[in-house]
């Protein structure tokens, strides 16, 4: 990667619920860089092999769903808006935001298959140079390369207060525990996959959030990469 395309990439990562979303979509609106959120990629991929009933342990026929998939990810709508993903042509942007999906997208994110393929479809994002990745293991696998390296981190019962805020503000009940179950699950799983789990590079900038504001971790964040 050479240095003007490094200094062009921005990798955000980090556990579920750290806040990676709002401050990434943040941090890209004031580079004017392009914002990829690889979770909602895994989200659509789950989606896509739950609905075709493909037997996950046969990496044969994923494999072969994945081959004939269609992926595109839409601009967030709306300021505070998730982006949105057209999977084979169809809106899949609110279905692919619940809990249920979460867990659903951390499973499919441990094969091999479904993380070859989307890795290289990030790659091939990002060639482009100009943007903010967020996701799991987007310094370390994805943009191993990339000027702008951040972790993001916070406890769990921090993490599953502001989900629960989230959820609540889109009209849904929350039971919390159950949430902080799902979100110490979620760490645990992908954490301790094999492949590309969830971790630090080792030249990234760890900022705990638990402490900070969202304006607070935009700046320090801003402060950093200008
Ligand atoms: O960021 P998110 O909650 O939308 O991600 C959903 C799941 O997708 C997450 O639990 C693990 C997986 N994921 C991943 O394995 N690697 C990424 N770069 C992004 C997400």
């Amino acid at each position: 990667m050479s240095d003007t395309c490094r200094e062009r990439i921005v990798t955000i990562d980090g556990p579920a619920g750290v806040g990676k979303s709002t401050i990434s979509r943040r941090v890209s609106t004031s580079l004017s860089f392009t914002y990829l959120d690889t979770g909602a990629m895994y989200r659509a991929v789950g989606l896509k092999l739950k609905e075709a009933g493909v037997d996950l342990a046969d990496a044969g026929a994923v494999r072969d769903c994945l081959d004939a998939i269609s992926l595109k990810l839409l601009p967030a709508r709306a300021g505070n808006d998730d982006v949105g993903v057209l999977l084979d042509g169809r809106d899949v942007s609110q279905e692919i935001r619940s809990p249920e999906m979460s867990m659903i997208a951390s499973t499919v994110s441990a094969l091999p298959a479904v993380r070859e393929k989307l890795t290289l479809m990030q790659q091939e994002i990002g060639m482009a140079g100009q943007i903010v990745a967020e996701g799991r293991d987007t310094g370390t696998v994805v943009f191993p390369g990339a000027a702008w390296k951040f972790y993001l981190d916070a406890a769990p019962r921090i993490r599953m207060q502001r989900r629960a805020e989230q959820l609540r503000s889109q009209g849904k009940l929350v039971n919390e525990d159950e949430l902080l179950t799902m979100i110490v699950k979620r760490d645990h799983d992908d954490q301790s996959r094999s492949i590309a789990p969830l971790c630090k590079a080792v030249d990234a900038v760890v900022i705990d959030t638990g402490l900070l504001s969202i304006d607070e971790v935009t700046e320090a964040l801003l402060s950093r990469i200008q």
